[in-house]
């Protein structure tokens, strides 16, 4: 079922540098498919807490994952409860709760050129996809990378070793706040004009992420040429008891039915047809009652999400046919949804025929 998560063993904790520590998981062979993942796909894992029983929280996966590894990579957060654990108190041998990948920041084609951006701990997808690239696909990668200091430039080491390695490939330009400022917005703009045909990856602190979007924007990269990931932490509980949670869930969407009535246009029976992992589903009877996500487990489908709150994107779809309404959407943005893109944990039905993709 879905909603299932594991629990897995440590296999090695790395302190990559003082305040990141990556976490190499074991994954046995009976598991191997449901932890299969692509370059650029996150865990959702649950840090055991006095207070609350579990946070659960996002981090991405840095390996590659042809290479049969599953190590995710946390950087503490100043003041944060999660990454401060986990880089204080995990050791080799231990074991943590953890939902398998999900995430849509991942290249749909490894032949592409790549222009990935990564600030602090956004290097972690990145990493996954410049590994993957250089080693499966043929493309160019071209990685610029803002950090606080030399001392906080995680995988410092790996990636000058592939430069070396793909030196006709791979280009690496650091950029450290505490020799050059904060990057600007022309100035990133100056850097991609000279890969405008490429797609771009971002991922890292806000403020950067807006100058490297807007700077794309600005360059004409076209929407499917321009992915950015959020680090947000969850604010729920996606490992809980699965009846209370759909329970909970309903309960939502029956208060929202009386609080939406004007904005909900249909409220079912929906025809859904879904095509999920290579497999084409088909429903006549959404009732509009529940979360589509919801509905789609209960028929059986093994549909991805994580915190189930509308605020990682796990759940995203796009819609070919028909709309839904989203009673939360924290990640999104006006591209995404002109795009189609709609997470599934959130939506709720407002076509009498609605027809999905998970893959893009
Ligand atoms: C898709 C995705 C991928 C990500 N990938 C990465 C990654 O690769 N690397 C990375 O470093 N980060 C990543 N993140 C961010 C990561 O999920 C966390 O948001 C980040 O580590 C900060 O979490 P934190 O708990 O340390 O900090 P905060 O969330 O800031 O911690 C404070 C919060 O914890 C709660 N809290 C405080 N004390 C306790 C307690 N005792 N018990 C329970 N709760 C408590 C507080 O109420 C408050 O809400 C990713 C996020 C997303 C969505
Ligand atoms: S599961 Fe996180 S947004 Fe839907």
């Amino acid at each position: 079922m879905a909603t299932e998560s594991f629990v897995l063993k440590v296999l090695e904790v790395v302190e990559e540098t003082a305040d990141a520590h990556s976490i190499v998981f074991e994954v046995p062979d009976d598991l191997a498919e449901r932890f299969s993942y692509t370059p650029g796909q996150f865990l959702t894992v649950a840090v055991p807490s006095d207070q609350t029983g579990l946070a659960a929280r996002c981090y991405s996966l840095s390996s590659a994952p042809h290479t049969g590894r599953h190590q995710i990579t946390v950087k503490r957060t100043v003041d944060g409860y999660a990454s401060n654990w986990l880089c204080d108190n995990l050791r080799e041998g231990d074991t943590l709760r953890v939902l398998p990948p999900s995430g849509i920041f991942t290249p749909r084609d490894l032949e592409s050129d790549l222009l990935l951006f990564a600030g602090g701990s956004g290097v972690t997808p990145v990493m996954s996809i410049t590994r993957t690239a250089l080693e499966k696909g043929h493309g160019k990668v071209v990685l610029f990378y803002a950090n606080r200091d030399e001392t906080s430039v995680i995988f410092a080491r790996e990636l000058a070793q592939l430069s070396a390695e793909y030196a006709d490939r791979l280009v690496v330009v650091h950029w450290l706040e505490s020799v050059q400022g904060l990057p600007t917005q022309e100035q990133l703009k100056a850097f991609a004009t000279h890969f405008s045909a490429y797609t771009a990856f971002v991922c890292g602190p806000a403020p950067f992420m807006k100058a490297v979007v807007e700077s794309l924007k600005e360059l004409g990269f076209p929407r499917d040429r321009r992915h950015q990931e959020k680090f947000v932490s969850l604010g729920g509980n996606p490992f809980g008891d699965v009846e209370e949670m759909q329970a909970a869930a309903k309960t939502l969407a029956e208060a929202d039915d009386h609080e939406d009535d004007d904005a909900r246009a249909v409220t079912g029976p929906v025809t859904v047809e879904v095509d999920l992992d290579g497999q084409d589903y088909s429903f006549d009877d959404w009732q509009g009652d529940k979360p589509l996500l919801e509905f789609l487990e209960e028929k059986g489908l093994d549909a991805p999400f994580s915190c189930r709150e509308g605020n990682c994107s796990a759940c995203a779809c796009v819609v070919l046919e028909g709309e839904v309404t989203m009673k939360n959407n924290e990640v999104l943005d006006a591209d995404d949804l002109a795009d189609g893109i709609r997470l599934v944990c959130q939506s709720l039905p407002a076509s009498e025929k609605l027809r999905i993709s998970y893959n893009g």
